[in-house]
């Protein structure tokens, strides 16, 4: 579940909020698209939840966890894959998914099996 409460998002000394007051809930399970024209605040609401931004006012919860307050923790239950496909190079297919594994602490015995196996633990 994801929860914004009077999210608020005043970018340095606007006099103006990019997001203002938004109260919103995403219940367990659903799916959830944000549409609106450019400036509405699609961007800076994700940027919230993700904890790229902090809020000027209110909160946003990731399955109760505040994200200001925990924000490991808030991460952990966050998948996010970013509109520009940025990759580290640098690193084999293999070795990417190990290091998005090691991010979510997930063992490497469970991550070789495979991502249904993943889930099918954690849940
Ligand atoms: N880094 C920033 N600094 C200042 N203003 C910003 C910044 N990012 C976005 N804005 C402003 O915040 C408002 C909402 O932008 P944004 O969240 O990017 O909207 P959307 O993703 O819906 O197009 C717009 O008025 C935009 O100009
Ligand atoms: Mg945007």
């Amino acid at each position: 579940m994801i929860e914004f409460t009077e999210a608020t998002k005043v970018y340095g000394k606007s006099d103006r909020a990019a997001l203002d007051h938004l109260t919103l809930t995403v219940p367990k399970g659903c799916v959830y698209g944000f549409l609106g024209p450019n400036g509405a605040g699609k961007t800076t609401a994700i940027r919230l939840l993700t904890g790229a931004l902090k809020a000027t006012e209110g909160h946003v919860r990731v399955c109760g966890i505040d994200v200001a307050e925990d924000p490991v923790g808030a991460k952990k239950m966050i998948g996010f894959v970013p509109d520009s496909q940025d990759m580290y190079e640098r690193l084999t297919g293999y070795e990417y998914l190990n290091f998005m594994a090691d991010i979510y602490a997930v063992s490497r015995r469970i991550a070789k099996r495979g991502p249904k196996n993943i889930w099918s633990v954690s849940s």
